[in-house]
């Protein structure tokens, strides 16, 4: 009989857990086995290829390519953890934010396993689990102050428990990740932008050009990548009438400089308002090499976790730390009603 709610409640307290993770928000299909905060397996097939000719990624496509390859990135994350379906304590599924196509093709192969197999289930926020990186494999207790930066999101968030989260402050457009990738188009670099402009600016002068004028943190910690996008667009428009060269690592550089300190300066200035004396960086703009560099060289006193590169970008085994941390306090459990939701 499907008794998952009884299982799910004799979890609660158990720090020995082995719970499946599985993550299909945007293009990547991941599932990973973790035991408490100790990764057994981590296993991502990426779609980037196939969406790299049409300069993004195509949610349609995205969805059809999850259900392709779910089971078989599912067995094998089983097999490298050595582990089979009748050992896992509970499965996590990112249930939302991101592309619905994408996240129903999780949350439904999450449900018939869970039914399948008697199996709990834990519906898991993909912004908490892209903190939650920041568990693997090591000690780290909240309270501290957590950078979400990724294709979707910028948020600035309070972690206040394990299961507490106070969003402090978000990008009212573009997130830093979206900005990279639409610099990156527009200098005709292949999708996804971000690692590209990372690679191209560190042979480019991050002072060349200023795009836009700083002005500041806002009271608010809001942020907004539109009028540096704009100014790129502009630059690059004047240069072309002109006929000038365009010098893409200068472009790239200076670009970088300019939306990441604005990132920095909000997330420092937010610390020291709140009185946190720790910041975990999270999500694949976590991955670029100036982001770490800054916030480590101007930290001061503060300590910066950074979580390793694989864990920045989407994935599973970040999935199955939030679905643990959630089943230790009894938070989550989800039946098979769960549903997806884009926001
Ligand atoms: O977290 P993620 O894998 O997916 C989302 O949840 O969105 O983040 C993907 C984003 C893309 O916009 C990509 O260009 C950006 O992270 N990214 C980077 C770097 N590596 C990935 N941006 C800047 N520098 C990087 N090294
Ligand atoms: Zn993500």
């Amino acid at each position: 009989m499907y008794q998952t709610k009884e299982k799910f409640n004799s979890l609660i307290g158990r720090d020995d857990l082995l719970i499946l993770g599985l993550e299909s928000s945007c293009d990547e299909t991941a599932a990973a086995v973790t035991k408490g905060r100790q990764i057994l397996s981590n296993v991502i097939a990426s779609q980037i290829e196939i969406h790299q000719r049409f300069g993004g990624v195509v949610p349609e496509i995205a969805s059809r390519n999850h259900t392709l390859v779910f089971s078989g990135v599912i067995d094998t994350a089983l097999k490298q953890a050595g582990v089979s379906l009748d050992d896992i304590d509970a499965i996590a599924v990112t249930s939302r934010p991101g592309l619905i196509g994408s996240l129903l093709v999780g949350v439904a192969t999450a449900k018939a396993l869970s039914f399948a197999k008697n199996i709990p289930l834990i519906s898991v926020n993909h912004i908490e689990a892209h903190i939650c990186a920041n568990y693997a494999n090591s000690e780290l207790k909240p309270p501290f102050l957590a950078l979400v930066a990724s294709g979707g999101h910028t948020s600035i968030i309070e972690v206040k428990g394990y299961n507490e989260y106070n969003l402090i402050a978000k990008t009212s457009d573009d997130a830093i990740g979206e900005a990279f990738d639409k610099v990156a188009r527009l200098l005709s670099l292949p999708y996804p932008g971000g690692p590209n402009i990372d690679k191209l600016s560190k042979k480019g002068n991050m002072f060349a050009i200023d795009f836009i004028k700083n002005k500041g943190v806002k009271p608010d910690y809001s942020l907004s990548y539109s009028g540096l996008k704009t100014a790129v667009v502009n630059y690059l428009h004047k240069k072309e009438q002109k006929g000038e060269e365009i010098n893409i690592e200068d472009v790239c550089a200076s670009f970088t400089r300019q939306a990441v300190d604005m990132l920095v300066d909000t997330l420092l200035c937010a610390a020291n308002d709140l009185g946190y004396n720790t910041i975990a960086i999270a999500g694949g703009v976590a991955a670029n090499s100036y982001l770490r560099s800054a916030l480590l060289s101007r930290a001061g006193n503060k300590k910066i976790i950074i979580p390793p590169m694989e864990l920045c970008t989407d994935n599973a085994a970040m999935v199955a730390i939030r679905g643990y941390l959630s089943a230790l306090e009894g938070k989550d459990f989800a039946g098979l009603d769960l549903n997806a939701a884009s926001v």
